[in-house]
């Protein structure tokens, strides 16, 4: 089964439960970011995971990413924008057939999330819903990750394979 496990992560956060999550897929999964994760290497997936950060209530927007870019410095870290939004990656996946399923971090409870737009993105280039969305937690504006989510996630990880595979 080829399993590629897709992330936006500006601090990290995202970007360790994603390979977590493909740990426990197996061997054959690999976490890339949306800026390795191009249309060459994700032909012919059987299954994508897709994870991304919540902010301001939603699956990151070009507007936030541009406000976080703007005030990089009044974080306690700085931000890594190099690699695309996950929304932008999400509109130019190229059309398949497999499974979709689609996780976030985020801090407090929320009104909104960010796993229904990756579903849906996933679910119009072809990529079926497998489970449903799965949310990570972090303890501060921009992490750590809470004690015992990176366990979580590679039990995740290996549910989603054998349902995969069922
Ligand atoms: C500008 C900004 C807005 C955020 N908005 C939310 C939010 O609406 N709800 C929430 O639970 N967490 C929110 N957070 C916390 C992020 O979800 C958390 O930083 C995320 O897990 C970071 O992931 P990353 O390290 O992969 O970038 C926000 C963080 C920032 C910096």
């Amino acid at each position: 089964m080829k399993a590629i496990v897709v992330y936006e992560s500006l601090w990290g956060n995202t970007a360790a439960v994603a390979r977590a999550i493909a740990e426990g897929i197996g061997p054959d999964a690999r976490a890339l970011s949306t800026a390795e994760a191009v249309p060459a290497v994700v032909a012919g997936a059987d299954l994508i995971v897709a994870g991304a950060p919540l902010f301001a209530f939603r699956l990151p927007t070009d507007d936030i990413r541009e406000t976080i870019r703007k005030k990089a410095a009044s974080f306690a870290a700085a931000p890594d924008l190099s690699h695309p939004a996950l929304r932008t990656w999400l509109d130019a996946l190229p059309a398949g057939r497999g499974r979709g399923a689609a996780f976030e971090t985020r801090m407090w409870f929320s009104p909104g999330g960010a796993t229904g737009s990756i579903l849906r993105g996933l679910k119009a280039a072809g990529y079926a819903p497998l489970a449903r969305g799965k949310r990570f937690g972090v303890a501060g504006m921009t992490g750590p990750l809470k004690r015992g989510e990176l366990e979580r996630a590679r039990a995740w990880g290996a549910r989603l394979a054998r349902a995969a595979r069922a």
